[in-house]
């Protein structure tokens, strides 16, 4: 199966993967084929990318960090918690907890730490999605830091609840597809201290959640948010949120830009590692990161064009590509594959639409 986006589907075109809602309705089933009504319909539930089986991708599987009714059934406790009206003063740790406990056996059954969490999901549900990304993130990068138990699951607690301040802020600030105005901003801002504020008065939530509440939107030089904290006044688990929280955000489509790919993404942060990010954490989330997820089309060196087909253990970046273009634009009647572990010489240099 390969991902392509949703403007490139065209009738007949076959899905490999099940589309659902965030209530865990069925949109599409995995096998229907596409029909222009379908396609329009997915557009109205703002679906962007789909993944689709052809001849070209036939046998390439993507896999899953945490299996994907696990990420649906945590989405929708959430949801649940995050729209019960008290939850404004307080939430109830140990649902969060069993939920953290839920994706973490998950995480550690998985054969791959590899993040491939830019899934196909509806823009409309972006603030579960994101909570239940910035979890998945945290706990494998706390993983490859070497945290263990209790502090583990704290931190995946403190990662799902790290934006629970924003159901205090104005819905019309947080959807708005434009700037902020100075104020708007300021009042953003503040929700780091209203989460923390909802965490401390919630039962069976340590301070470890509290802390990442309060502080994810930090930076290593002085330049976040709300205190300004620099280098190691920063806890530990917020300069890892902060590095999820990030990621995510930036790799997924939002009301006011589109989604950067994984690699741009991990440019971006590195380019910034100085100033914002703590370097141990970044260098252990990014060797957990897939710069071109199993199913993406790229590009070559060589000139040659293909599709991600797996990854190599603990080399995510250096994948065996399934060739089915030549250098000269010519479609192989057989394609090839290409180990990069192998070939040294060979490297992706983009990445395509096909
Ligand atoms: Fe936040």
């Amino acid at each position: 199966m390969r991902k392509i986006s949703l403007e490139r589907a065209r009738a007949g075109f076959c899905i490999a993967r099940t589309i659902q809602s965030l209530d865990g309705r069925v949109l599409l089933s995995a096998g229907s084929v596409l029909t222009e009504e379908t396609i329009e319909q997915l557009k109205r539930y703002n679906i962007t990318e789909i993944y689709i089986e052809d001849e070209i991708s036939r046998g390439i599987a993507v896999p899953e960090v945490v299996k994907e009714e696990i990420v649906l059934d945590v989405k929708a406790k959430i949801k649940n918690i995050m729209t019960t009206p008290t939850m404004k003063i307080s939430i109830d740790g140990k649902k969060v907890m069993e939920m953290v406990e839920q994706l973490l056996e998950n995480i550690l059954k998985s054969d791959y730490i590899i993040a491939n969490l830019s899934d196909i999901r509806s823009i409309d549900d972006y603030t579960y999605s994101h909570s239940v990304n910035v979890c998945i993130l945290s706990l494998i990068t706390g993983i490859r830091m070497g945290i263990k138990g209790e502090s583990l699951k704290e931190l995946g607690v403190g990662a799902l609840l790290h934006d629970i301040g924003k159901v205090m802020i104005d819905e019309k600030i947080l959807q708005k597809p434009t700037n902020l105005t100075i104020n708007e901003f300021d009042d953003v801002k503040k929700h780091t201290i209203y989460g923390y504020e909802i965490l401390r008065n919630s039962s069976d939530v340590s301070s470890t959640a509290h802390i990442i509440a309060l502080s994810h939107h930090e930076r290593k030089d002085g330049s976040g948010y709300p205190y300004g904290l620099k280098n190691n006044d920063i806890p530990v688990p917020a300069r890892i949120v902060a590095i999820a929280d990030v990621y995510d955000a930036l790799t997924t489509d939002r009301i006011y830009r589109k989604k950067m790919m994984p690699h741009e993404v991990v440019d971006y942060m590195c380019s910034l590692s100085n100033k914002h990010f703590d370097k141990a954490a970044l260098d252990a989330f990014i060797s957990n990161i897939a710069n071109y997820p199993v199913g993406t089309a790229v590009k070559l060196n060589s000139g040659e064009k293909g599709l991600v087909a797996r990854y190599n253990k603990d080399f995510p970046n250096r994948p065996v590509v399934r060739v089915v273009i030549d250098e000269n634009g010519k479609m192989l009647i057989k394609p090839k594959e290409i180990d990069l572990i192998r070939k040294p010489e060979y490297r992706i240099v983009d990445i395509w639409d096909i």
